[in-house]
């Protein structure tokens, strides 16, 4: 670890100048991932028939401006914050699109709008920001105390919880910080609560989803969703946990949400390989060796979060990991060549997905937010 300073530099150069032409090259899309050429697609393409929540609805939409205004806190470029309005405006119209739009609204949101006010107190960013907090708001089922997971597409999910809306959950406290109105707190809190209580397994391991009866609000069952199966261990949804429960324990000073995020790290931290590479599940079997860097990424994220929070003396060994987590993907899973739009590859949307090992935009941002967070750089976007 007494390295890592002189190799958080190199990355970091590296990332500065690959985001300066991949940023410029893309700056009329919103990307989610690249083709077999290294070329971003574009969510706000109006020329693709797209459906009601993966154009410009899609829930990634908002870390392509969370990366740039990554680099906007770094360098102090305002091109970047110029290309990051380009997103923010277009995904104004969602709201039009009702249906589209979901417990997602957070990473949709936070990145782009909320992101924008903090750093330029752009008055219409305010407004986006707020509007979407309503809309999730909205979402609660006050029997239950949990955020409804997505809409009547197919399944019924009226009863439905998932672990990734720890991370949503931020617009909910930040619309309280900005208007002085604990209902918003209160919401995220409640639904916090009860994922505390529900997902998270003795052992430190979590659900990724959990159905209530909607109606008595009595637990029903969960399921393995984007993991290998029910019981299993989704990576990427212990890192939405570690995160997520740090997220809340950072904007509450709630000690338990602290302990929880740290029950969630201390099981991470005992599955991670020697090696940092992780998995898409901890429980999957050897092979196929599918891996998710994305996940990987995300827990990274929260371990380094939870290291701030704690004595020097209990902090080392969260950061540790975190670091060696990063190490793996800057030294074996990072493109910085002009080959590739996209630094992270490896990630892996679900375990039972068709297709693994793809770029994915979410990747870039949490590895690009991590590797700022060991330099101190940029004030917390969460
Ligand atoms: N929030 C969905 C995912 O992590 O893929």
């Amino acid at each position: 670890m007494e390295q890592y300073e002189t190799w958080v530099d190199e990355v970091l150069v590296k990332i500065r100048n690959k985001m300066e032409w991949v940023s410029e090259k893309n700056k009329n899309k919103i990307p989610y991932r690249t083709d077999k050429n290294g070329d971003y697609d574009d969510r706000s393409d109006p020329s693709r028939k797209w459906n009601v929540d993966d154009g410009l609805n899609w829930w990634t939409n908002g870390f392509w401006a969370g990366i740039l205004w990554l680099l906007y806190q770094d360098t102090g470029e305002e091109r970047y914050a110029r290309i990051a309005r380009i997103s923010e405006e277009r995904m104004e119209k969602c709201f039009q699109d009702y249906y589209g739009l979901h417990h997602d609204v957070g990473f949709m949101f936070m990145p782009t709008a909320v992101a924008d006010y903090r750093l330029t107190a752009n008055p219409n960013s305010r407004k986006i920001a707020m509007h979407a907090a309503n809309l999730l708001a909205g979402r609660f089922n006050p029997v239950g105390k949990f955020i409804r997971a997505w809409n009547d597409m197919k399944t019924d999910t009226r009863g439905w919880a998932i672990i990734d809306c720890m991370f949503n959950i931020s617009l909910l406290y930040w619309a309280s910080e900005e208007s002085g109105d604990p209902r918003f707190r209160q919401v995220a809190m409640m639904h916090a609560d009860t994922v505390k209580d529900n997902f998270i397994r003795p052992d430190g391991s979590v659900c990724h989803i959990v159905e209530f009866n909607p109606e008595t609000g009595e637990k029903v069952c969960s399921f393995g969703g984007q993991g290998y199966e029910e019981g299993s261990s989704w990576t990427r949804g212990q890192g939405w946990a570690v995160y997520g429960f740090m997220i809340s324990y950072l904007h509450t000073g709630k000690k338990e949400y602290l302990d929880t995020a740290r029950r969630v790290a201390d099981y991470c931290v005992a599955q991670v390989p020697s090696d940092g590479i992780i998995p898409v599940d901890f429980c999957q079997p050897p092979e196929p060796a599918y891996e998710d860097s994305c996940g990987a990424c995300v827990i990274a994220g929260g371990l380094l979060e939870l290291a701030k929070c704690l004595p020097e003396e209990e902090s080392g060994v969260y950061k540790e990991a975190a670091i060696r987590i990063l190490r793996a993907i800057a030294e074996r899973r990072a493109d910085f060549t002009t080959k590739c739009d996209a630094i992270v590859q490896n990630c892996s949307g679900a375990y039972h997905s068709p297709e693994h090992h793809t770029t994915m935009n979410y990747a870039d941002y949490y590895f690009i937010e991590a590797i700022y967070k060991l330099k101190g750089i940029g004030r917390f976007m969460w």
